[in-house]
Parts: structure tokens; C-alpha cells; sequence
């Protein structure tokens, strides 16, 4: 019997049964039976909670990219990998066999070892979604280079920091990108960045826009070139099991961004194995995620899960709206895609159209479709389910983190009956735990509490890049033995779960994690600013935008308030990006304070959100009476 595919929900409750009885056993099977390797493991997996230590299949040796190309040559070697759509609908779409794809992945490999990338260099990816971008990871991970992809909206000050915690050798990205109906200059954004980047000693650069670039002697070179003269051959290293495979930036509750490790042979058998019940993809279906490569979500559902399984996966160049809010259904007929993985934001700003966008397209090829980033409220979820599913694709609401790796709890397509907004069942080998404020496990169903895990799965990040302390205090420390998610949850009747949202200080706005402590340390910065707290609310099409209260210094010297606040979120773009622009600024006196000089943010929120009901206990604040002015002046 093999345990890679759950065909039924008897089978689901079998297969979970077996995941928490023998872990071991259940990994071990489907490692050995699913993908190819140089050597096999000698133990499974080890582990100590306390101590944030956890490997899986020690001793092992193989390449992820071996298991991603090489192995489906033979039967695959003409079945497209990758469909590029790009930005503009008249732009022809490119189709990337698996036999193409290992050329252009071997040449690039060779490139970047001729550049003298070695195993265990970083390298930044900063590029748009183009096709160079998921070969310039896979070339990475081909030659054990560890890949740093920094998404191409962060700005100049965001790559630095980026570059500069991992200490990258390279930066590969291109002159510039299309976005809608914009360009914008990446190769200039990175110049800036490298400034303060001595670490970086080559700069490869990719041609799609045509921009004009200023290009630095001695350290950036044109990407094409190189791989005109490169050999389309290579022998990929040898990597062990608990080699680093990448790191990815995630906010944190400090100022500093945390640099999430993951490894290599537990991270793609984790991948695979949900990539492949979670879509429930069958060898002629066409998979689109609308995810950029840039997130989680790109790394393990558009690149390594798909292609891990064979799949034909999609790469989207453009947005939602461009050139007209039809353009993602466009894609869907054009392409025959049959199953589609998006994010609840982008459900709602098309939800707010017209159904005639959607109507207009035939999207009969669509068998299952997905969400992902945030919760799904319910007006969004009948609206994919009706418009888009037309009731007869089962949705996937799919729960997971950068720090998990793969998706956690999720229905499995045809298996686990749906419920609107509920993500419903752990995936095998996920053992979910609510804990109450007394750190205690809460049994039972109807409940809500702190989502924990209680038992590593095979993808979990293994440590912070650099700073192993912050890992365990960050995920191990709040709820000793067990790995918190920073999420709130609640446990219904049949023991489904739905995820309620962050209980900590990040905020997900339009699907991005924003953590507000960085977003005040560059409010800070500004000339004109004392203090700053930022907070989540309630938003339409978003899910939650930040509103920022902020005590001036000089408060004669800016008279111009509407100034002020477009100069502050104009230093907010330029310190992390334009993702975290805040949608409100109310300038206030004073910011509600504990004793202990904490600022007491839930009253904020309260106040943000509007809601004025029930502002607990303040007695503990050094200046209650601040928050009667803030509620009064609340824009
Ligand atoms: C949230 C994205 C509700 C959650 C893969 C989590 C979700 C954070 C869902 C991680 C979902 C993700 N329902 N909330 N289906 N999926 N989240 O690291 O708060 O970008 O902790 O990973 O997104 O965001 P990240």
C-alpha cells in the first residue's frame, strides 16, 4: 500500500492514524517510494523540541533538482513544465519542456559556478516573474547555493538588510519589470541597496524591459551572454539531507527580518507530498498558482511541489486588474487550467466587479481551486464558490507559513467535505493543538485558543538564519515543547479548524505579512516623528490595512498635516516597500502606556477599529486619559 495519495476519507483517517503512530515508518515509506536519492537516511527523523533541533532523514544524500528535472526526462521530457504568461496578454506565451528546462537550469548552474558560486554561498533572487526566475532558483539549488529570494516590490533598504543578514556573494536580477501598465527599474532599486552590500561581489542581470541601467565594472555582468557560451550539461552536487536548500525572509515582532532556513530532503518530500493530494493533480492537468515566486507559497507551490510531481505549472507575469479585470479568467480558459491557487484579497478586489468579467470566460477546465495568505470570509468564498467553482470545485482553503514549509490543514479535494471559511483538517503527519493562556492543551471541540504544533513534520524551518536563540524564543518558548504558530483558531463540533488571525504584531495586509515593529522603526527615522504605533483594521478588499498613531516632535513646525502624512508613507515605501503604506495617520499627543512603558496596543485596535464597546482594564495605564483624546480625534 502506498501512502502517497489519499483517495478517500477512510483512507485520510487511515493514513493520519498511521503518520501519528509511526511517523517514522509513514515518512520513511513515502520518502523511499516517491523521489530518487544517492543514498538513503539512517534515521528518519530526530528531534528535541526544547532545543529547536530537528532533522530529518539524517544522512541522506540527494538534489532536489534531480528529483524536479532530471528524473522525468525519460517519460516527461517534452511534457511542458512551465507556461510563462506574461504581463501584456500580446506578448506570446513562452511553453518550457522538462527537456528545456534542464538545459536552461544546467547552463545557469554552470554560469554561477563559473562565477564562483560555490556549495553554501547565498544568493539573492531579485527578479520579476519571468521564467529566468525559477531558473535561477532551481540553478541554485542545483549546485547547493543557498537561494535568498527577496520579492521584487521590496525596496532598496529592504534588499540591503536582506543581503547583509545572510551575508549574499551575488545578486541576480534584471533591468526591469513589468507591473499593469507600469515599468519599474529593478536593476536601479539594487544598485542603491548595494551600496551597503560589501559582501556582494557580482551582479547578473537579465534583459526584459529594455531599460536603460548604469552597469558597475568589475561587478555586474549581462545574464544572456554567459549563457549563450554556457554548456546546457550538469552534474548537480551531492547534498545532504539537512543542507540548506534556501532562506526566506518573514517579519518578525522586532525591526529585524527573520531569515526562515530550510533544508533540503524533508522540505521536498513535504512539498510533493501535499502538493499532490492537496491540487489532486493528475499527469495532463495544468496547475496555476497566482502566488509570487517571491513568497512561500511561490517557492513550494509554483516551483518545487509542482515540479517535484511532473506538473505543468504556470508562471503569471502581470496583476489581477490589467488590462481589465477579466485577465485572470482569460488565463484560465486560455490555458486550460485546472486547478487555480489564489489569495483571498485578490477574490475580493474581483468580487467588487462586475460578474460579467467572469462570466465571459469558459472555465470549465478549473477542477479544484484554492486560497491562501489570510482567512477567507465568507462573502469571498461563495463568491469563488459560485463564480469561479460554479459549485462544482471543491475549494481549498489551505492554512500554512514560510516557517511550516508546506501546507499544514487543508481539505484534500473530493475527500474532506468543505465548510465556508474553515480550512478544516490537518494534513498527515500534523498534529494541531489550541492552548489556553495557561499554556495548557484545550481538549475537546468547540473551542478556540493558540494554534500550536505538537510534533515536527518534515518541512518545518530549521532554524533563523544566524540566530538560533530567536528561532527557539520566537516559536518554542511561549508554549514550552510545542511549536507556536502565532495564530489564533477555533475547533468546531466535528473538530474541524478555522483560522481566526495573528495573535501577535503582524499584520496581513492584501495577503503580505507586514510586522508593525519595522514599519515604526522607519516611521521613527522621519525628522518630524517622536513615536508611532502601528495597528491592523478591518478592510474590504484588503483584509486588514495599518493605521498608524504618531506623535510629532515640533507640532507648529508641520502645518501641513496631509503633507506630513504623504511624506511619512513616502518614507515607509522607500524603508520596506509600497505593500505597507499605512491607509490612516492620526496624529496624537500621547500613546496609551503601561507602567512598564509597553504601549498598550489592543487599545489601538480597539480604537482603529472602531470599536469603542469594551476597552478592558486601563487602570494599569501610566496615562488613561490619553485614550479618551485618541477616541475623539479617531479619523
Ligand atoms: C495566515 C503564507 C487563515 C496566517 C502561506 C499565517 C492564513 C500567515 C491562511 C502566514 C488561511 C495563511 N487561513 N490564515 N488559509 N493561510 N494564513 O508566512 O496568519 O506569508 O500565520 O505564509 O498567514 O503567512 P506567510
Amino acid at each position: 500500500m502506498s501512502y502517497y495519495k489519499i483517495n478517500n476519507l477512510e483512507e485520510y483517517f487511515k493514513h493520519y492514524k498511521k503518520s501519528i503512530r509511526e511517523p517514522r515508518k509513514f515518512w520513511g515509506k513515502i520518502a523511499e517510494e516517491n523521489f530518487t536519492w544517492y543514498q538513503t537516511w539512517d534515521k528518519v527523523m530526530e528531534f528535541d523540541m526544547a532545543e529547536a533541533d530537528i532533522k530529518w532523514f539524517t544522512n541522506a544524500k540527494v538534489n532536489i533538482t534531480k528529483n524536479c528535472i532530471d528524473r522525468h526526462l525519460a517519460k516527461r521530457g517534452n511534457k511542458n513544465a512551465i507556461i510563462f504568461e506574461p504581463n501584456d496578454p500580446k506578448e506570446p506565451a513562452q511553453y518550457i519542456t522538462y527537456n528545456e528546462l534542464y538545459d536552461r537550469v544546467a547552463k545557469m548552474a554552470n554560469v554561477l559556478r563559473e562565477q564562483g558560486i560555490k556549495k553554501g554561498d547565498r544568493v539573492c533572487i531579485y527578479l520579476p516573474m519571468i521564467p529566468e526566475l525559477a531558473v535561477a532558483v532551481l540553478a541554485c539549488a542545483r549546485i547547493g547555493a543557498i537561494h535568498s529570494v527577496v520579492f521584487a516590490g521590496f525596496s532598496a533598504s529592504a534588499i540591503a538588510s536582506r543581503v547583509i543578514d545572510c551575508g549574499c556573494k551575488m545578486v541576480i536580477t534584471s533591468d526591469g519589470a513589468y507591473r499593469g501598465n507600469k515599468t519599474i527599474d529593478l536593476k536601479s532599486i539594487v544598485d542603491e541597496a548595494l551600496e551597503k552590500c560589501p559582501t556582494v561581489t557580482s551582479v547578473l542581470v537579465a534583459k526584459r524591459t529594455n531599460t536603460e541601467v548604469k552597469m558597475k565594472e568589475g561587478r555586474d555582468l549581462w545574464l544572456q551572454p554567459l549563457l549563450d557560451e554556457a554548456i546546457p550539461n550538469n552534474v548537480a552536487e551531492i547534498m545532504d539531507a539537512e543542507d540548506p536548500l534556501f532562506i526566506l525572509y518573514t517579519s518578525g515582532s522586532t525591526g529585524k527580518p527573520k531569515g526562515m532556513l530550510h533544508t533540503t530532503a524533508g522540505y521536498m518530500v513535504y512539498t510533493a507530498y501535499t502538493f499532490k493530494n492537496i491540487f489532486n493533480y493528475e499527469e495532463n492537468d495544468i496547475y496555476w498558482c497566482t502566488a509570487d515566486i517571491g513568497w512561500i507559497t511561490g517557492h513550494s507551490y509554483i516551483l518545487y511541489g509542482p515540479l517535484l510531481n511532473g506538473a505543468t505549472t504556470v508562471i503569471f507575469e502581470g496583476v489581477p486588474s490589467y488590462p481589465d479585470f477579466g485577465r485572470f479568467w482569460e488565463v484560465i480558459d486560455k490555458h486550460k487550467v485546472s486547478q487555480f491557487y489564489t489569495a483571498p484579497t485578490a477574490i475580493r478586489s474581483l468580487a467588487k466587479e462586475s460578474t460579467v468579467w467572469v462570466d465571459k470566460h469558459d472555465l470549465s477546465s478549473l477542477k479544484v481551486i484554492g486560497s491562501v495568505g489570510e482567512p477567507i470570509n465568507e462573502e469571498a468564498w461563495h463568491w469563488y464558490n459560485d463564480h469561479v467553482g460554479k459549485k462544482k470545485c471543491p475549494i481549498v482553503d489551505t492554512w500554512w507559513q514560510t516557517e511550516t514549509g508546506g501546507i499544514m490543514i487543508s481539505p484534500v479535494p473530493f475527500v474532506t467535505p468543505t465548510k465556508p471559511t474553515y480550512a478544516t483538517l490537518p494534513l498527515p503527519g500534523i498534529q494541531p493543538v489550541l492552548m489556553d493562556e495557561k499554556r495548557n492543551e484545550i481538549e475537546g471541540n468547540q473551542v478556540v485558543g493558540s494554534l500550536c504544533v505538537k510534533f515536527p513534520w518534515p518541512s518545518i524551518a530549521r532554524t533563523i538564519w544566524g540566530d538560533h536563540q530567536r528561532y527557539k524564543e520566537t516559536y518554542f518558548s511561549a508554549f514550552p515543547g510545542k511549536y507556536f504558530t502565532g495564530d489564533g483558531a477555533l475547533r468546531d463540533e466535528v473538530g474541524y479548524y478555522r483560522i481566526t488571525g495573528r495573535v501577535d504584531d503582524v499584520v496581513i495586509v492584501s495577503g503580505h505579512n507586514l510586522g508593525t515593529a519595522p514599519i515604526e522603526d522607519a516611521i521613527n527615522e522621519h525628522p518630524a516623528v517622536a513615536e508611532s504605533a502601528i495597528v491592523g483594521f478591518p478592510h474590504d478588499i484588503k483584509g486588514n490595512a495599518l493605521y498608524g498613531f504618531i506623535i510629532l516632535k515640533e507640532i507648529g513646525e508641520y502645518r501641513d498635516r496631509d503633507n506630513l502624512r504623504k511624506e511619512i508613507n513616502e518614507h515607509v515605501a522607500s524603508h520596506i516597500g509600497p505593500i505597507a503604506k499605512l491607509d490612516k495617520i492620526q496624529f496624537v499627543s500621547g500613546l496609551p502606556k503601561t507602567r512598564s512603558g509597553k504601549i498598550m496596543r489592543r487599545i489601538l485596535r480597539k480604537i482603529a477599529e472602531g470599536d469603542f464597546s469594551n476597552f478592558g482594564d486601563i487602570t494599569t495605564l501610566l496615562n488613561p486619559e490619553i485614550v479618551e483624546e485618541i477616541k475623539n480625534e479617531r479619523l
